[in-house]
């Protein structure tokens, strides 16, 4: 890469984000442009007509993609090398779904053998609880051992066929107590989910779940299974190797739902339907390494990325599903992308030229309608929106309820873009709202298997072009040791050093302390 180059493309797409035409013009000008704008690949209709891209800016975006060696760096990342550098790891969560065929080699050893073989494992446990009396299954974890798993086994309900799944992430007592208090210990099963087996939310709640069990059955470690990278740890615990599911260092916590951690899913789905799971995502994976850019739809979601929030200036992107079963999904992102793409210094501990990723939030449609969709029209601050939609709902008895939902999808980009004048300042929608629109014929483990991969690889463009190492996480680290720091001074220890505001904070807990 030239960073020269690189450099000279940015500004390049910066003039052309300064002179940028108004939306609806547009489609003024180009009565087609719906279709130069759209792109149709696994199963889904990406349409980005309704932003201010024009055929030069695109163009120019397309340009510095490739100046930023975005395709040497995905067959990098592909190939095994270690591309996340501060960790000196590869990065091959999508090794987890290349498929009974495929090789793929770390430090020249071929991994496939092992992530097939932890797979049948998991089929064959699946396949036995599935058929045994557990009713329901406890899985703990958080972050990536927890957002993947509980999104796409929500998103897939209607597949739902195995025990009720139920997750327990917060370290908040609450959390376990009001999940606990509904269950049969006997007829429970807990997954106990943690990379590292070191994490406090998951470990606390791992115990708590053990004397919950420990209270009420003989052989409380017969209902415990582990997903970890450390095995050792989960056999400190006191459970056998034969119930770990491993996975390696090259599967990050928020890229990890497709092997073990995704077993909660598979014990609700069953292992067909999450093979179907990960068969859609190895065909997104296909498409974005062989597509060309211009065609290539996580590319182009990246790019539209960049130029809404490096370009346009724009702070914040909403992640708006029109599918209350993906009500799970921006938080699912809010991961996926911040913790990727949130950082402020580049690969090579430069500051960033441009800016790093921008927040992420989101609530199913069209609940924010009723929300927060006041300021998205008349606020002050223009949020690009991503609408989700699929065609076709689950229940073909309600199908009523499904138009009247794609109707207000489909307005809400409409009215965003279009805007409306009036007389009264009050009433004026000035409109020219940015939105892409992802349309798909229904959500099915295949459909969500495309998107969430989809999400991936825009996350991973994103960081190639901005030179960011999407695949670290050290921002998470210092509240935690923080927090390891404090718990002593809440117990009674001398608070020395600490500021005047957290020592009055942590007096005022004391104070209610018995
Ligand atoms: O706090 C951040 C994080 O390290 C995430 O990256 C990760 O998904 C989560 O914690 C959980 O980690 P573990 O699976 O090791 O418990």
């Amino acid at each position: 890469m030239f960073e020269a180059q690189v450099a000279a493309e940015w500004a390049r797409v910066f003039t052309l984000g300064k002179a940028r035409p108004k939306i609806a013009a547009l489609f003024e000008a180009d009565p087609a442009r719906a279709k130069g704008f759209s792109r149709e690949a696994c199963g889904l209709l990406y349409d980005f007509s309704k932003t201010a891209l024009t055929e030069q800016s695109l163009t120019a975006l397309l340009d510095l993609a490739e100046a930023a060696d975005v395709e040497a760096k995905r067959a990098a990342m592909f190939a095994g090398e270690k591309i996340n550098a501060s960790e000196g790891r590869a990065v091959l969560h999508t090794a987890l779904r290349a498929g009974p065929a495929a090789v793929v080699k770390v430090d020249g050893h071929d991994v496939m053998p092992d992530v097939r073989a932890t797979l049948a494992r998991m089929q064959a446990f699946a396949r036995k609880i599935r058929a045994s009396d557990i009713t329901d299954v406890v899985n703990i974890g958080i972050g990536g051992s927890d957002l993947g798993p509980v999104m796409a086994t929500q998103a897939l309900a209607p597949y739902g066929d195995g025990p009720r799944v139920h997750f327990v992430s917060n370290i908040d007592g609450a959390h376990i107590h009001d999940v606990l208090k509904e269950l049969t210990p006997a007829k429970t099963l807990v997954v106990v989910a943690s990379k590292t087996f070191t994490t406090i939310e998951t470990m606390t709640n791992a115990k708590t779940a053990r004397r919950w069990l420990a209270a009420h059955v003989a052989e409380p470690a017969a209902q415990f299974v582990a997903i970890s990278s450390a095995e050792e740890k989960a056999a400190a615990f006191g459970i056998p190797a034969e119930r770990v599911f491993g996975f390696e260092d090259w599967v990050g916590g928020r890229y990890s739902v497709w092997g073990p951690i995704g077993l909660s899913l598979m014990l609700a789905i069953g292992p067909e339907q999450f093979e179907a799971f990960l068969a859609g995502a190895r065909e997104m994976d296909t498409h974005f390494t062989t597509a060309p850019l211009r065609e290539n739809i996580p590319v182009l979601h990246a790019l539209v990325g960049l130029w809404h929030h490096q370009v346009c200036g724009h702070a914040t992107r909403a992640v708006l599903p029109y599918e209350q079963r993906l009500a799970r999904l921006p938080a699912y992102l809010q991961q996926l992308e911040m913790e990727s793409n949130g950082k402020r210094v580049s690969q090579t501990g430069q500051a960033l030229a441009f800016g790093s990723g921008p927040v992420v939030w989101g609530e199913p449609g069209t609940n924010g309608q009723h929300a927060f969709y006041q300021l998205l029209h008349q606020g002050t601050e223009v949020v690009p929106a991503e609408f989700l939609v699929a065609m076709q709902g689950h229940e073909p008895d309600l199908a009523d309820h499904h138009a009247l939902l794609v109707a207000n999808c489909l307005a809400q980009s409409q009215a965003l873009m279009l805007g409306r004048s009036h007389e009264d300042p009050q009433r004026v929608f000035e409109g020219n709202r940015p939105s892409v629109t992802m349309a798909y014929e229904r959500l099915t483990p295949k459909m969500l298997g495309r998107i969430i991969a989809l999400y991936e690889h825009r996350v991973f463009v994103e960081g190639a072009i901005l030179g960011i190492n999407s695949f670290d996480q050290f921002g998470v680290e210092l509240g935690k040791e923080m927090a390891t720091a404090l718990h002593p001074v809440l117990d009674g220890a001398a608070a020395e050093g600490l500021d005047s505001s957290t020592a009055r904070l942590a007096a005022f807990y004391r104070s209610f302390q018995s």
